[in-house]
C-alpha cells in the first residue's frame, strides 16, 4: 500500500512541473518511465485526467512505443535501437558488443543477473543515432568501446 501512494506522489509531482497541455503528454510519459521504470494504470489515468485526454489514448501510447513498459521489467533494462538511422550508423555492432560483454542475446532476460536485452526500431530521437536506453537514461551516439564501461556498472548496481 505504501509503495502504491510512494508511486501517486512520484506521479504527481511529474506532473505538477508540468502545463496541463497535451503537447508535454509524451514527455511526462518518459518521465515517468524513466523515474519508475513502468508506466502504471494509475499513472495513465491520473495523466488522463491532467491532460485532459481519454485513457485509451494514453494507453494507445504506452503500449505501442516500446521505450514504455506497462508491468515491472528486469531490474537492469538494456534498449538498443536498431530503426534506420541507427542501424546505419552502426547499432548492429552495438548489439554485437553488448551480446558478447553480457553473454545474452537481444530479446533474452538473465533473471539471475537481473539483466534484460532488446532491439527496437526507433526510439523517436534519431539525430543522436545509435542510441542505447539503460534502465530509462539515453545515450546517444554510442560507440561500441563505451559499451563496457556501461555493463561494468550494470553488474555493480546488480550487487547491490
Ligand atoms: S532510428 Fe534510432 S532513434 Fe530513430
Amino acid at each position: 500500500m505504501k509503495d502504491k501512494e510512494e508511486e501517486r506522489e512520484k506521479v504527481r509531482a511529474l506532473l505538477s512541473v508540468l502545463p496541463p497541455e497535451k503537447r508535454y503528454l509524451m514527455l511526462f510519459l518518459h518521465r515517468v518511465q524513466r523515474e519508475t521504470g513502468w508506466v502504471t494504470e494509475e499513472a495513465q489515468r491520473m495523466a488522463a485526467e491532467y491532460f485532459a485526454v481519454p485513457v485509451s489514448e494514453i494507453y494507445g501510447l504506452v503500449t505501442f512505443y516500446s521505450a514504455f513498459r506497462t508491468e515491472p521489467g528486469s531490474k537492469n533494462e538494456i534498449t538498443v535501437c536498431q530503426g534506420t538511422a541507427c542501424h546505419l550508423r552502426g547499432s548492429s555492432r552495438l548489439v554485437e558488443e553488448l551480446t558478447r560483454l553480457l553473454g545474452m542475446k537481444s530479446g533474452q532476460e538473465k533473471p539471475e543477473k537481473g539483466v534484460s536485452l532488446k532491439t527496437v526500431s526507433c526510439l523517436g530521437c534519431c539525430a543522436l543515432a545509435p542510441v542505447v536506453v539503460v534502465n530509462g537514461k539515453y545515450f546517444g551516439r554510442v560507440r561500441a568501446d563505451q559499451l563496457s564501461e556501461i555493463a561494468g556498472k550494470l553488474q555493480t548496481r546488480n550487487d547491490e
